[in-house]
């Protein structure tokens, strides 16, 4: 008997069209011999439907070759295994974990708790703090209403201006600093800050995405990536460098500059890789992982501190992203990842 997979994806999120990228990889590589393919495609209205044909997917304005499904649940309910290739915003954050639960449906990827605190980069540091993994020193607002509301490290809060939170953060924190929604994906709504003028409008703009709002000291070195795969028994790929064509890795330079470049393995020491190998471990095992996470740092240009930026529980999956890459570099080819990473959500 084949195994029916669901392969869930679009989504209604900014990534809606990345996943589709994604999962027309996935697709292609899975073994027809051993899967029924169910490809189910969101909508970014949150529309659910059956995608009609297994050879590349294209979704047009007109909706062709899909079928709206009525009853979601039921829809599932027969298939075998789901498997999310979403990204961001109900697909990475545990929301569609949390009806997968409910259904009792194994699945890829992680579980609610470790999709929600990966998904929320002021909780991720939480956790990373108390795993006394390094991270760059940030600070944590939220906005409520006109007003901005400093939260310190015991989440004490305090209501203040926005003018008022500048001072305050320039006071603590050196430049350059990057601003970002807690929520964010693709480097939507975040921004670097040079001086208080800009760190004042990329907080306004931060929180058109997100009423958490993340400020870190900017960190100047390497941007290194490590990709993760296991349930209790972990194992880690090599670690990847990512060379942006920009002065960070933006949406553009991710997605529409082709300048920006992908280095495996990393131009860092044997040394480095095998401590970031370990911690990238830890980091998802921390935040309670399984199945899959690519962990993210930066290597400091002067002094050689690792520090770890995020982790992303459903990274991206084209061929040439970095996560099947990153295993494809130390012997695992893009094919036998996929089946591995059912056979995980099976084991759970
Ligand atoms: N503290 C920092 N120091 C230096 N560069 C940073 C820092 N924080 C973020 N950046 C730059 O901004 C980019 C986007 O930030 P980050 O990875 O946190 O966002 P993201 O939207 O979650 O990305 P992803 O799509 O990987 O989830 C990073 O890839 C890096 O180039
Ligand atoms: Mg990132």
């Amino acid at each position: 008997m084949k195994t029916k997979i669901g392969l869930i994806f679009g989504g209604m999120s900014t990534e809606n069209e990345v996943s589709v990228m994604s999962a027309n990889s996935i697709l292609e590589n899975l073994d027809k011999n051993k899967y029924d393919i169910y490809p189910i495609y969101i909508s970014k209205e949150g529309e659910w439907y059956q995608y009609l044909k297994l050879d590349k997917i294209e979704i047009s304005e007109k909706l062709e070759n899909i079928e709206k499904i009525d009853n979601i649940t039921n829809y599932l309910q027969k298939l075998d295994v789901l498997f999310p290739v979403l990204h961001g915003l109900y697909g990475e954050d545990g929301t569609i974990q949390g009806l997968f639960e409910i259904l009792k449906k194994p699945y890829v990827g992680c579980g609610v708790l470790a999709s929600s605190v990966g998904m929320d980069k002021a909780y991720t540091k939480v956790i990373f703090d108390r795993a006394n993994i390094k991270q760059a020193p940030y600070i944590y607002l939220k906005k409520y209403k006109d007003t901005y509301i400093w939260v310190d490290k015991e989440f004490n809060e305090k209501k203040m201006s926005l003018e008022e939170c500048v001072d305050m953060v320039a006071e603590r924190l050196e430049f350059p600093m990057f601003i970002k929604p807690s929520n964010s994906g693709s480097s939507v709504g975040i921004n670097k800050a040079k001086n208080k003028e800009e760190l004042k409008k990329h907080i306004e703009y931060a929180g058109k995405f997100d009423n958490k709002i993340l400020i870190e000291k900017g960190i100047n070195g390497q941007e290194v990536e490590c990709a993760v795969l296991g349930n209790e028994e972990v194992v880690a790929s090599c670690v990847g460098e990512i060379k942006s064509a920009d002065e960070f890795y933006s949406y553009d330079s991710k997605y529409q500059n082709e300048n920006s470049k992908t280095l495996i393995p990393a131009n860092i020491s044997e040394e480095i890789s095998e401590e970031i190998r370990k911690l990238a471990i830890k980091a998802f095992k921390a935040i309670d992982g399984k199945g899959l996470s690519r962990v993210d740092f930066f290597v400091e240009d002067k002094t050689n501190q690792i520090y770890i930026n995020e982790i992303n529980t459903l990274p991206g999956f084209t061929k040439i992203s970095m996560y099947p890459k990153l295993f494809e570099a130390v012997g695992i080819k893009y094919s036998e990842l996929i089946d591995k990473l059912i056979e995980l959500a099976k084991e759970e």
